[in-house]
């Protein structure tokens, strides 16, 4: 759409990933772009595990649920972690810690997608796996693995994701979830 951030604008969540790696340069980058987010009273409540390496990647790779069996390419996996407790916690179910979480999560994305990446959050994931294997104490809740790579093949992927590629945006009609003035949900 006119005048939208290129990023936001032609950001999507690929899954033909390159296992290429990642320069040390531009993963710094994501990394900061994600830190860079707002928090409410700059708790900045997101804990990242940044996986590159072999074995940290297969441990990860036996959490992930069959249809995200495309993330196992990505030579980049981060583990976005949090506490209730590491923000705030205000009334009537308030709990920032993982909205923070999520616009951190955003500014990777949009750094990624700048940087030429694709970046694609999975909730699709056993989040119990990813505890045990790598001693995250239990009352973190892990939020999202991120799957990082370069743009590569579409071989290997499902019928359904060879479709997904190349698919238009699909959203909502603002007017389900855009009211002005006036609230008009249910
Ligand atoms: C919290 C979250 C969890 C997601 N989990 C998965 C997942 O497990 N597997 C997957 O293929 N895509 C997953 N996605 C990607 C969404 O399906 C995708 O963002 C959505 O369909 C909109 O498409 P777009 O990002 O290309 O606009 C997830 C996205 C978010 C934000």
């Amino acid at each position: 759409m006119a005048g939208l951030l290129k990023e936001i604008d032609e950001r999507r969540a690929k899954r033909a990933l390159s296992e290429d790696k990642i320069p040390d340069e531009v993963v710094a980058r994501l990394m900061k772009a994600a830190t860079y987010a707002p928090s409410c009273f700059n708790s900045q409540p997101w804990r990242f595990m940044v996986v590159t390496e072999g074995d940290s990647l297969g441990k990860l790779h036996d959490a992930l649920s069959g249809g995200n069996y495309w993330a196992k390419k990505a030579p980049m996996l981060v583990v976005v972690a949090t506490k209730l407790t590491l923000d705030a916690r205000l009334s009537d179910s308030r709990d920032y810690a993982p909205f923070g979480c999520g616009l951190a999560t955003e500014n990777l994305l949009l750094q990624a997608f700048a940087d030429g990446l694709y970046a694609h959050p999975m909730a699709g994931f056993d989040p119990l796996i990813v505890k045990e294997a790598f001693d995250i104490p239990e009352d973190y809740i892990v939020i999202t693995l991120i799957a990082i790579g370069y743009p590569g093949s579409l071989g290997g992927l499902s019928e359904k994701h060879v479709a997904a590629e190349g698919s238009a945006r699909n959203r909502k009609a603002e007017t389900e979830v855009i009211s002005y003035n006036s609230w008009s949900f249910e």
